[in-house]
């Protein structure tokens, strides 16, 4: 144990390629850790996971890795509509959970986990025990260009520009589904980076790409921070050419931006090229491991860990379900719903 002190011993719901993913992270790059169990539907999953943590027993069954008296903390990497009940359940027996994002897919659901934290911190006044997956909160990128904004390097920023570019989408995949799955990190980033929240937010799509599978492709989304910042967030999720996330932050004396995802940049006949992470795995993976290893150390120190909240979830959450009525109501402006006053599910559209 890298720090000597405690093992925090993990339990891992979803094996697919998240999961899987994190199964690796904390046995190879986390110290103070230990996968012990690992749970996915498909058994053939979990089994392949645990080829990376040998001692981890599987099953088919999440309430098993809840139950289990030698799991002391859940990581949630299962499908987004089973993440609300999974971290529910995981709060009602007193264990530290990390819910890959989204919390949930509609602000309400995001709410009903908000809701039961609240009671459970009130009835036993111990540390929150829910963090979401924001994980660029914890790419060095990211943090250096909100550091570079906090010390007013541009000045007072005025518009961000976030794309959010894939190479092809999932099977199944929805105009809903980028927005509530993929579009919500930037529903994180643009609050957390300016310390901002949004208050309103509009749908626009141009026509559709022919790479397209049944989905509104590309979208593009703008966003009004409380500063008066308007950000826009163009999601193509059939770009083909890479996996491609920038961000830029324009302020009245200059700008700061994500420098370029790619490690190399080949100079041959005359021409300069700069290779494309495939997927989010590379491009984020410091920010994986310093996301679960910032859980793991606040686990074992008793505080609360420094990840996104349920309540930073929810934020999440509530801005998806804005963006999806602006789209139902012709690319409308919508407000925001404040966070104390999430919409039911009822009234959203
Ligand atoms: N933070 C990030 O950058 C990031 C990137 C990718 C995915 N994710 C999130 O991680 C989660 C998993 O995504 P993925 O790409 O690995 O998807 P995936 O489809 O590859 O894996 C999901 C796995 O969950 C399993 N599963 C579904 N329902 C289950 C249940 N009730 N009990 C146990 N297992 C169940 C499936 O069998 C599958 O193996 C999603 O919520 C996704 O939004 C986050």
């Amino acid at each position: 144990v890298g720090r000597g002190e405690v093992m925090v011993r993990v339990g891992v719901i979803g094996a697919g390629i998240m999961g899987a993913d994190h199964v690796r992270t904390v046995q190879r790059s986390v110290s103070g850790a230990s996968v012990v169990m690992i749970a996915d539907i498909d058994l053939d999953r979990a089994k392949e996971a645990a080829q990376a943590a040998p001692e981890a027993v599987t099953t088919r069954d999440w309430a098993d890795v809840i139950a289990s008296p030698d799991v002391d903390a859940v990581v949630v990497a299962s499908h987004d509509t089973t993440h609300a009940d999974v971290t529910i359940a995981s709060i009602a027996a007193g264990k530290p959970v990390m819910c890959e994002k989204p919390l949930a897919p509609t602000g309400a659901e995001c709410e009903r986990v908000v809701r039961a934290e609240e009671e459970f911190l009130v009835a036993t006044r111990a540390a929150p025990l829910v963090s979401v997956g924001f994980m660029r909160r914890f790419d060095p990128g990211y943090q250096e260009m909100k550091a570079a904004i906090a010390a007013g390097v541009c000045g007072v920023p005025l518009m961000i520009h976030c794309f959010s570019r894939g190479v092809r989408s999932v099977r199944g995949a929805t105009t809903e589904l980028s927005i509530t799955n993929s579009a919500v990190h930037e529903f994180d980033v643009v609050p957390w980076l300016l310390g901002q929240p949004v208050v309103s937010a509009s749908w626009h799509a141009p026509r559709v790409s022919a790479m397209a599978s049944g989905q509104q492709d590309p979208q593009l989304m703008l966003l009004h921070t409380a500063d008066g910042v308007l950000t826009t967030v163009e999601s193509l999720m059939n770009a083909r050419y890479g996996y491609d996330v920038r961000c830029e932050v324009i302020g009245d004396r200059g700008s700061v931006a994500l420098s370029h995802g790619g490690h190399i940049v080949i100079d041959t006949e005359r021409t300069r090229a700069r290779s494309y992470p495939a997927d989010w795995r590379m491009r984020f993976a410091d920010a994986y491991r310093f996301e679960l290893q910032e859980w793991i150390d606040a686990i074992g120190e008793g505080r609360p860990p420094t990840l996104a909240s349920a309540r930073d979830g929810m934020a999440a959450g509530i801005i998806a379900d804005t963006v999806i009525a602006s789209m139902k109501n012709g690319s409308r402006t919508v407000p925001v719903p404040s966070c104390s006053e999430p919409p039911s599910r009822d009234d959203r559209w």
